[in-house]
């Protein structure tokens, strides 16, 4: 890390809160997100309060949020209609009683009226949690083993998906058969035997492994839409032939939309681009920042767990905070013309982007779908995980972001996380974006 680029801007009280915080707090953050090596060299600010689009340090700074939380508040923060029903909950009902309450088939019910893949469905904690549900599922019924995954894309960090999110590609293997990469040890030896590593938008790649090895392959599990290597869209096609492929082989196709679920589209990415997974899981957008997921799909396979075959649990699922924020997280998302107003920001935004970087003439280009984006500053066309590694110039991007931050515009420091964009940002928002990124990218042509 090029020590010049360190964050200029005044915020003596985020680095003495971290150095006071790493005294206790291993890393001195509680996510590897927020950690120096993920890119918040030489300190993660430290926040103090969020409303709407914005949030406030702890030295008082206010910046335009396109962090976001890395997705949750979809909604901005403290969304009224949210808070006002986790209050609700919590001064009038109550919170953890380990027996159903009749909110949560009110909750199911939205969620598959949003989502046709769905027919019905069943609450977790986290995205992490999810994914950990939806591959026990598809190992359940198709009583096979092996999960294909994508080098590049984030699962959630149990020790069955934790690997080849983003490795040194001198140690992952060839670009068409990846071997699977531990995110870092302390993940058991074995279990990448019952991992495949493919790369992404290559359907050849994965119609070979298939060829070979489909009577063993339980499911194909991916992000509709490349989030965790910063945005990068399905080639045309491509995913419809992971669909086919994967419904030949008898293989459950499982859509981890915990970044797209509810933030491109009441329907997700796969209202967006038409296809049906088996399995889908929904975290972040669902509960306007408040920790709720859900796993659902065919009910063949989720009727797996009806009578316990397989077992799904958790003290805290479905727990009342996190039904009521979700019920009015969707009550909110489904108010008319909610997401073409998000879609109108968004696009703005992102045109906007992309006409400043074309003046600039930077080898440089916007990427992404309505309210999730990123910037990558390559002369190539990256399609997956190698392309990024090999043609994304990070040491710009880090002066981009930099840039950015300095003129109060927060995003995650890190070329593979995501812009995010919510329904309280404004045009304003929006012109106070370009206006600093006018600057910025003048500094860096
Ligand atoms: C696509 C995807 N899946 C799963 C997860 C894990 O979700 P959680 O952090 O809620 O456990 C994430 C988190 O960023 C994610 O981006």
């Amino acid at each position: 890390m090029n020590i010049a680029l360190k964050l200029q801007r005044r915020t003596d009280t985020s680095a003495s809160l971290f150095a006071s915080a790493q005294e206790v707090i291993p890393g001195g953050v509680n996510s590897t997100a927020r950690a120096t090596w993920s890119g918040w060299e030489p300190y993660p600010l430290f926040v103090t309060s969020g409303s709407g689009s914005h949030v406030i340090d702890a030295d008082g700074n206010d910046y335009v949020d396109y962090l976001l939380g890395l997705g949750p508040m979809i909604l901005g923060h403290r969304p009224p209609r949210v808070t006002r029903a986790v209050v609700e909950q919590i001064e009038n009902v109550g919170t953890v009683f380990a027996l159903p309450a009749a909110a949560e088939a009110d909750l199911a019910r939205k969620i598959i009226a949003a989502v046709p893949s769905v027919e019905s469905v069943r609450l977790s904690n986290t995205g992490t949690e999810g994914v950990l549900y939806a591959t026990r599922l598809a190992r359940a019924y198709t009583g096979r083993r092996k999960i294909v995954r994508f080098e590049g894309m984030y699962h959630g960090f149990s020790d069955g998906v934790y690997w080849s999110k983003h490795p040194k590609i001198e140690t992952a293997g060839p670009d068409a058969r990846p071997v699977p990469v531990p995110q870092g040890p302390g993940l058991p030896k074995g279990v990448e035997e019952n991992l495949i590593i493919l790369p992404w938008n290559d359907a050849e790649a994965l119609r070979s492994v298939i060829a070979e090895q489909g009577h063993e392959i339980a499911a194909v599990l991916t992000e509709p839409m490349m989030c965790n290597t910063g945005c990068i869209l399905p080639l045309p096609g491509y995913l419809e032939a992971m669909r086919e492929m994967t419904a030949e082989a008898g293989i459950v196709l499982i859509f981890d939309e915990v970044i797209t679920g509810f933030r491109l589209g009441l329907a997700g990415a796969q209202g967006i681009f038409g296809i049906t997974p088996d399995l889908s899981v929904f975290a972040k957008g669902l509960g306007g920042g408040f920790p709720v997921a859900a796993v659902g799909g065919r009910r063949e396979i989720m009727d797996l767990v009806s009578d316990g075959t397989v077992s799904l649990a958790g003290t805290y699922t479905a727990n009342g905070i996190a039904v009521a924020a979700a019920n009015a997280t969707l009550d909110e998302l489904n108010e008319p013309g909610a997401y073409e107003r998000l879609y109108a920001v968004s696009d703005r935004l992102r045109h906007g982007l992309e006409e400043i970087f074309k003046a600039s003439g930077l080898p440089a280009h916007v990427v992404g779908l309505g309210p999730v984006l990123q910037v990558w500053f390559s002369d190539a066309p990256i399609h997956n995980y190698r392309d990024a590694e090999r043609h994304a110039d990070q040491d710009m991007f880090r002066r981009w972001w930099l840039g950015m931050i300095e003129r109060g515009i927060l995003f995650h420091p890190g070329a593979y996380e995501n812009l995010f964009v919510s329904f309280a940002h404004s045009d304003l928002d929006v012109d106070t974006t370009l206006a600093a990124a006018r600057e910025v990218v003048a500094t860096l042509s």
